[in-house]
C-alpha cells in the first residue's frame, strides 16, 4: 500500500471506490456519503441506465447493432434530491427499471465499448470537479479520477458476493437459484476484469478493503477512518 497524504488537487475532495459486483460498493458508499454529508455518485447506475435505454431497441442483441450511432440520440442527466441520485435518459427517469440481472448483464456488455466509456466520462468528472463526493464503480481510481484524494478497492470472496446478490434478489421477491446468481456474478467479473478498456483493477495507490468477513457498518467505519486520516484534514 502506498498511501500518503496527497496535496490538495482542487477545492473539493473526491473519494474513489472500485471493486467487483456484489462487494457492497454502492450501499457502503451511500452510507459513507450520508455520514460525511457529501454526494454519492453510483456510476454503475449510469451504465445500467444506458443499458436499459439501449436494450429497448429491438436489434440490441444483433451483431449489426450500431451502438455509437444510438448514443448520438441519447442524453443522460443526473440529479440529486436530498442525497438520492436520480437518472434521466432523454428526460425519462429510469432508476426503478435498472436493478434487474438482465440490465446488469447488458451494462457489463456495453461497458466494454470505448464509445460508451467516453460518453459517460465527462459527466462523472464534472460532478467530481464541483462537489465533495464519493464515487463508486470499476475504473474510478484508475481512469475517471486518477487524482482522487482517497482510493479504495472494495472486494470480497466470489461466494460471499454472490450470496449477497442472491439475498437482495430474494428480498425483492425475484425467483432465482443461487447457482444462477453465482454464474452471473462470475461472468460479470470476467467481463469487467478482462475487457481491454478501463478494466476493473485496483489503482496502485488504492487501499484494498476485503469485506468478506466485515459487516456493512464495519466497512463504513473503516472508510470513514481512512477519510478522516487522509482526506478531511486537508480540506478544512
Ligand atoms: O456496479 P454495477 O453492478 O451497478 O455495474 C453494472 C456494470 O456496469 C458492471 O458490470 C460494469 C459496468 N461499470 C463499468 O464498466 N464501469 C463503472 N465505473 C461502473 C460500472
Amino acid at each position: 500500500m502506498n498511501l500518503k497524504k496527497k496535496k490538495k488537487q482542487n477545492k473539493f475532495f473526491n473519494i474513489a471506490i472500485d471493486g467487483p459486483a456484489g462487494a457492497g460498493k454502492s450501499s457502503i458508499s451511500f452510507l459513507v456519503s450520508k455520514r460525511l454529508k457529501i454526494l454519492h455518485l453510483d456510476t454503475g447506475a449510469l451504465y445500467r441506465a444506458l443499458a436499459y435505454h439501449l436494450t429497448s431497441c429491438p436489434n440490441f442483441y444483433e451483431v449489426n447493432f450500431n451502438l455509437e450511432e444510438k448514443l448520438k440520440g441519447c442524453n443522460v442527466e443526473v440529479e440529486f434530491c436530498e442525497g438520492v441520485q436520480k437518472i434521466f435518459v432523454n428526460e425519462i427517469r429510469v432508476d426503478e427499471f435498472i436493478r434487474t440481472e438482465k440490465i446488469a448483464n447488458a451494462a457489463s456488455l456495453i461497458s466494454k465499448n470505448i464509445c460508451v466509456r467516453k460518453f459517460l466520462l465527462n459527466l462523472q468528472r464534472d460532478f467530481a470537479a464541483n462537489n465533495n463526493l464519493i464515487m463508486d464503480g470499476r475504473d474510478i481510481g484508475t481512469v475517471v479520477l486518477p487524482n482522487a484524494d482517497l482510493k479504495i478497492f472494495l472486494t470480497a470472496s466470489l461466494k460471499v458476493r454472490a450470496l449477497r446478490r442472491f439475498k437482495e434478489l430474494k428480498l425483492k421477491g425475484v425467483s432465482v437459484s443461487f447457482s444462477d446468481v453465482l454464474k452471473d456474478v462470475k461472468e460479470r467479473d470476467l467481463n469487467d476484469v478482462e475487457r481491454k478498456i478501463s478494466p476493473l483493477k485496483a489503482a496502485k495507490d488504492a487501499v484494498v478493503l476485503n469485506t468478506t468477513n466485515l459487516t456493512v457498518e464495519e466497512s463504513v467505519s473503516s472508510i470513514i477512518k481512512l477519510a478522516e486520516k487522509f482526506v478531511l484534514g486537508e480540506h478544512v
